[in-house]
């Protein structure tokens, strides 16, 4: 796009008129200017559907206090205990998948990626047990509420998506209100906890079996005195950020395995090489299934190259919306207030001049080595140091590697020869053809 229309371009096609910005400094300049570049406006369905003062849609003051209530649950202290939740998740599914394979089913990995994703936010930030009484009601409530939130503001779709939103917020409720019954300790344990890992970056959690809400709760104003009155705004908002998180969290990790799974099933080599990374891994660590996580953190560089290498060429979030609070020149061109403005990553990713030969998949573009020219990092998470950066970026890589590792140390699949190349970017971007799988085998260890 940026080769054909240059680096800032107006275009109507499929909606309204928007301008696009496809030029790295420029696109690294608005993510960092939020007195210009404005979220706040930018999309109706995030206010409607994740609360007025949700982060995603607020600036200056109502984002960086609601974002620090957030952070301190993402603080990389608390990943081993999160790690739980992951690495388990991560083995059931690849069994199971294993299990139908086995029994002569023909695999589409998309939807296991999605079941996978949904079982582990749910998990890690709430600790519900997405094989229990509520799964399937959960799943069924949280496919609802995301299909509403990209169709029109007033529609049926949208008034079942809110309905749903509801429903799931009052199963949220129910589980603050079941901590605050029978985990009280903890939460008392943990409080003040995100001030000591923010500013004196204690590095280990006492507490055992810690989820992304009793986090939050602990650092909220919610009394655990036996007895006490429940402030329900507070609850409310709890419920409305565990949405969020959900929602974030879930479909860009899906998408992203997705496609990796798709490219290394296409080639062969990437799957060599990542499977050649592992086993060394696996050779030291005490049995396949306890690989450490100092080990997913230390010893998978190839891994976590392919990862960015994925985010870059097939970008989960294809393009970001801002809305400008004045009128401004930028490169050359005139962009008035209000206008909407779209940050482009597709197409910033795919520009040569920063990525040699964009299209392709090179699995170690991102493996540092002394005297190879580093690329310029991946805006798929936003602009590092940007207010609205992503909160999960570095928890949404142990995830996928967990989940991707747990697949390359334990398993090999062939896909489907039928299977073409090419790509879809609605809903999300994903293979046109799925992924589908001629064989599904366990590895010998
Ligand atoms: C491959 C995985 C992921 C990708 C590509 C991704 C991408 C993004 C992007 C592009 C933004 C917007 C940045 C901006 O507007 O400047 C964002 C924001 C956000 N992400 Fe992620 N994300 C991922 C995973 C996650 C996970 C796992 C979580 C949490 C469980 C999460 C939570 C959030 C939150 C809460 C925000 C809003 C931040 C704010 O507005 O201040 N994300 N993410």
């Amino acid at each position: 796009m940026r080769e054909r229309y240059g680096p800032i371009y107006s275009s109507n096609y499929y909606i309204d008129e928007r301008t696009y910005i496809s030029d790295y400094d420029a696109m690294v300049e608005a993510f960092r200017d939020p007195e210009v570049f404005r979220t706040k406006g930018s999309f109706e369905a995030f206010e409607t559907m994740f609360g007025e003062d949700n982060i995603t849609v607020n600036d200056f003051e109502v984002h960086t206090k609601g974002r620090n209530r957030i952070m301190p649950a993402f603080a990389p202290a608390l990943f081993p205990q999160y790690m739980g939740y992951i690495s388990k998740r991560a083995r059931k599914t690849w069994e199971r998948v294993h299990e139908r394979s086995s029994a002569g089913e023909q695999i589409k990995l998309e939807p296991v990626f999605r079941e996978n994703y949904v079982a582990i936010v749910v998990e890690m930030t709430t600790g519900i047990d997405m094989d229990g009484e509520n799964a399937a009601r959960i799943r069924q409530l949280f496919q609802k509420f995301l299909v509403s939130i990209f169709s029109p503001k007033f529609g049926p779709v949208r008034n079942a998506g809110i309905k749903s939103r509801d429903t799931l917020m009052g199963i949220i409720a129910e589980v603050v209100r079941k901590n605050l019954r029978e985990r009280r300790d903890e939460i008392n344990k943990l409080r003040g906890y995100g001030d000591r890992i923010m500013r004196m970056g204690v590095k280990e959690v006492a507490v055992g079996n810690v989820d992304i809400l009793l986090v939050l709760m602990a650092e909220s104003s919610l009394s655990t005195e036996p007895g006490a009155a429940i402030d329900e705004e507070v609850v409310e908002s709890l419920c409305y950020i565990i949405l969020l998180l959900w929602f974030a969290g879930y479909s860009t990790s899906a998408a992203t395995s997705t496609c990796m799974s798709f490219e290394m099933g296409l080639d062969d080599s990437i799957f060599r090489r990542l499977v050649a990374e592992q086993d060394p891994i696996v050779a030291a660590a005490d049995g396949v299934k306890n690989v450490t996580y100092q080990q997913l953190m230390n010893e998978m560089p190839l891994l976590d190259s392919y990862i960015l290498e994925i985010l870059r060429a097939r970008p989960p979030v294809g393009v970001l919306g801002r809305k400008v609070s004045k009128d401004i020149e930028m490169l050359g061109y005139y962009v008035p207030k209000d206008t909407l403005v779209f940050l482009d990553l597709v197409a910033v990713h795919l520009d040569s001049k920063l990525y040699p030969d964009p299209h392709k998949i090179v699995v170690d573009r991102f493996v540092k080595k002394e005297g190879k020219p580093k690329p310029p990092g991946i805006l798929s998470f936003g602009a590092p140091g940007s207010p609205h950066y992503c909160i999960g970026a570095a928890l949404a890589k142990v995830m996928m590697k967990t989940t991707m590792g747990t697949l390359l140390r334990e398993y090999s699949y062939v896909l489907d020869k039928q299977q073409t190349k090419e790509y879809q970017s609605v809903p999300d971007i994903s293979p046109k053809s799925g992924v589908v799988l001629e064989s599904f085998t366990k590895r010998d260890h």
